[in-house]
């Protein structure tokens, strides 16, 4: 499809995603690509614009990453951000170095308005500043339009060879006014006409995919999840019952939740599909006893779905496609999109299995981010329950059970968990929380109810707030939230007798408890 697109161009920051997410919510389309990409590709894309990202190296060292001169002179405007901002100063003539003072945090800009990327932007606003070497010097042909007292290239540009590089990160929620530079530029700079929009996205796919799979069959593993919903029922409204969706219920999943997804997928729900439920619960749990160490219950549960997805497949004999939910940060983590790749060992649920007589895999979503698969599920109509849902791992209440698991102790994870998210939500907390859950510790010890003394299990609560999942900060739930929560859970759930609250970010903790 030939969209109207801005790319960026990855230097390894960790804000990478951040970018072309802003883009996107400009109404644009943006992808993201290695610096390593030929400059020859990049001219065939024809962006409408590029953006050259933070990265972790000083620019001026042996090796460092780099792009051309070329990329300068295509004519195409560009945005360098931190990092991309000192390698086009260097790369045309300016000079950077190490800065005398380090700059880190939120820092005050004095911005010039007459510049396009500052036009509505106050006079002194406050940016995001990481940085340890600065632009000493400017490039020939640029002015200064940004200045702080310890950084006298803040921002530059050469407003007639569209070249602009800003020293701060526009991308991050703590620059003020950011989201307004990256409009400008991606409206008054690059000209873009905003055609990235959800509603237009979920029909061109629905029409895409209606002509790719002709009479053919698609074959689709649903977890519950927002992703693997969204893909099914874009399927599902572009080929009705073409498609089959297996559901496995692993015994692993939150309460009620098995039947919420029956309901909304099963024959009684508004979609036409084939939907097939697995009950496997006691051949996860079988499989699972006596296994205590994480990595491992991960690969039985893994296994052990694929085997199931298998035998189901097997009975529906050869399709032609097999779905999966996909996402861009999926496509850019493994290593595909950017430069900051960062392999996923997790076993998703809906992984690929080996033995499945299919020809060809579709992923309806792969260009997308998490929150524009929120949007196009929300557009298809999907209840909002069901895209608003936490992200839950592939192996469920498996990795969220320390030491071994039984089906007692999957009730009493899924009863403490289930009263945790009914008071989050009842305090009106579900959406501002970035993940949160209740997980059994493998620790009994001593309590006492009513006159009896008990010997039961710990439950842990988490709940954290994250960017990009893979560092995170621990939420802080006001303490009256807590302490009911606490008081149900003793109540409610049998064989549990104390209530712990996980103080603990990542690092050094995982979000999962496992
Ligand atoms: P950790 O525990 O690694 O989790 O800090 C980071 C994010 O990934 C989710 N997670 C998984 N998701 N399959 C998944 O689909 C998995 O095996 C898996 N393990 C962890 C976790 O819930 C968090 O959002």
């Amino acid at each position: 499809m030939n969209r109207e697109k801005i790319i960026v161009i990855d230097f390894g920051g960790q804000y990478n995603q951040l970018v072309a997410r802003r883009v996107r919510e400009c109404g644009v389309y943006c992808e993201i690509y290695s610096y390593k990409t030929d400059i020859g590709q990049i001219r065939d894309m024809a962006p409408k614009g590029i953006i050259l990202t933070g990265g972790p190296n000083s620019c001026y060292e042996e090796g460092a990453a780099s792009c051309g001169r070329e990329l300068f002179e295509l004519g195409i405007p560009v945005l360098g951000l931190c990092y991309g901002a000192q390698l086009m100063m260097l790369t045309l003539g300016g000079h950077v170095c190490k800065a005398p003072v380090r700059e880190y945090g939120k820092i005050e800009v004095t911005v010039d308005k007459s510049s396009k990327l500052f036009g509505d932007v106050s006079e002194k606003t406050i940016c995001w500043m990481s940085h340890n070497d600065y632009i000493e010097k400017k490039a020939p042909g640029f002015r200064i339009t940004g200045r702080t007292p310890d950084c006298p290239v803040a921002a530059a540009e050469w407003e007639e060879k569209d070249l602009y590089a800003i020293q701060f990160h526009p991308e991050v929620l703590h620059t003020q006014e950011g989201a307004k530079m990256l409009r400008n530029f991606v409206y008054q700079v690059c000209h873009c006409e905003g055609t990235w929009k959800m509603d237009a996205f979920a029909a061109a796919s629905i029409q895409a995919i209606r002509e790719k799979v002709g009479k053919g069959k698609a074959l689709c593993a649903l977890s519950g999840g927002v992703d693997s919903s969204v893909a099914a029922v874009l399927m599902s409204k572009a080929i009705g019952n073409q498609l089959t969706c297996v559901f496995v219920d692993h015994g692993l999943l939150r309460k009620n939740e098995g039947d919420e997804v029956e309901e909304v997928f099963g024959p009684k729900g508004p979609y036409e599909l084939n939907f097939i439920r697995v009950n496997a619960q006691e051949r996860f749990y079988e499989k699972l006893r006596g296994v205590e160490e994480p990595e491992q219950k991960r690969k039985i549960i893994g296994e052990e779905f694929i085997r199931v997805f298998e035998e189901e497949a097997k009975k529906i004999g050869a399709v032609d496609f097999l779905v999966q939910g996909t996402i861009y940060p999926d496509v850019v983590e493994s290593g595909l999109g950017g430069e900051s790749a960062v392999i996923k060992s997790h076993h998703n649920v809906g992984g690929l299995p080996d033995y499945v007589d299919f020809k060809e895999i579709m992923e309806p979503l792969r260009d997308l981010f998490k929150d524009e698969v929120r949007k196009v599920g929300l557009e298809l109509g999907i209840p909002e329950k069901l895209v608003y849902r936490q992200p839950f791992p592939g192996p469920g209440l498996g990795i969220r059970i320390v030491g071994e698991v039984t089906p007692e102790k999957v009730v009493m994870v899924q009863e403490a968990d289930a009263i945790y998210r009914e008071e989050i939500a009842r305090a009106g907390l579900d959406r501002t929380i970035g993940q949160y859950f209740a997980a059994l510790t493998n620790m009994r010890s001593v309590g006492v109810m009513g006159d009896e003394r008990t010997y039961d299990y710990a439950v842990a609560l988490r709940a954290v707030n994250t960017v990009d999942f893979m560092t995170a900060e621990t939420a802080e739930i006001p303490f009256e939230v807590l302490a009911k929560v606490m008081n149900r859970v003793i109540n409610e759930v049998k064989g549990v007798n104390r209530v712990l609250y996980d103080l603990t970010s990542k690092p050094p903790g995982t979000i999962e408890f496992e």
